[in-house]
């Protein structure tokens, strides 16, 4: 059986003590109910890590960044490295998120370079690709896939791969409330699933973790996750509310 799992990820938002309290609260939720099936990841802002840390160490509560550099030290000014990253205790971190793709001009070469850097010190990916709507307009959609994950991931050894989880996030549906239908959910998680299969055989492609991303919220969270080929979510804007993030975690 693989994984199930729900990650949050906090984006740019929340101060020190507002992370902490939202984390403390989190984790006494989950400390009281039985075991989540899910597994549950909170990818929070660098300065919170160390405090969320402390926080969920005892815990069921995974924990992540949202980025590393993709040098392992040295004089990169304002840089955070992946093992820094790990120093904190956090044991996740998001690369290749459409934000940081577009915003920050993050290409496959460089994506690739993080992924490496993130496993070499001891992380594990979680590696997002997706489409624009206007490559999904024009059909280019499964092309693009292909391209981030050969360019981005591909380069990996079987062996690294078990520290892969990807994540499919169209970039359509990030934030702007449209959602991928279930339908085009499961045919791109089985792609993703097939081009793996293609390239590390069928034992990888059958334990790795695909989630979705994109306006992922309770009221269409089951319907998503029932697709045989996705296994949980990246979860962006409902991740910030305590409601809704234990009720998407429920719906899987
Ligand atoms: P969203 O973000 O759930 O707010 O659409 C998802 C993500 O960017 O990971």
């Amino acid at each position: 059986m693989r994984k199930k799992i729900v990650a949050g990820n906090w984006k740019m938002n929340m101060d020190l003590a507002e992370g902490l309290k939202f984390a403390s609260s989190l984790n006494k939720y989950f400390s009281e109910k039985p075991s989540p099936k899910a597994m549950v990841i909170l990818c929070t802002p660098f300065i919170h890590l160390a405090g969320v840390s402390e926080i969920v160490k005892h815990g069921k509560v995974a924990l992540g960044a949202q980025n590393c550099a993709s040098e392992a030290s040295g004089a990169y000014t304002g840089e955070i490295s992946a093992w820094m990253i790990r120093s904190t205790g956090a044991e996740y971190v998001i690369i290749g998120h459409s934000e940081r793709r577009s915003y920050y001009n993050e290409d496959d070469r460089i994506l690739n370079r993080k992924t490496i850097m993130a496993i070499n010190s001891g992380l594990k990916v979680i590696f997002c690709c997706g489409e624009s709507l206007s490559e999904r307009e024009s059909k280019n959609h499964f092309m693009i896939v292909r391209r981030q994950l050969e360019e981005g991931l591909f380069s990996l050894s079987e062996e690294q791969m078990d520290m892969v989880v990807i994540a499919y996030e169209p970039v359509w549906a990030i934030g702007t409330g449209l959602t991928a239908t279930p339908e085009q959910a499961q045919e791109m998680h089985k792609y993703i699933r097939g081009l793996v299969k293609e390239k590390y055989g069928n034992e990888c492609a059958k334990k790795l973790p695909v989630l979705y991303g994109g306006s992922c919220k309770p009221s269409n969270a089951s319907e998503i996750f029932a697709g045989p080929d996705v296994d949980g979510g990246l979860i962006g804007g409902a991740s910030l509310k305590k409601e809704d993030f234990t009720a998407i975690i429920e719906a899987l």
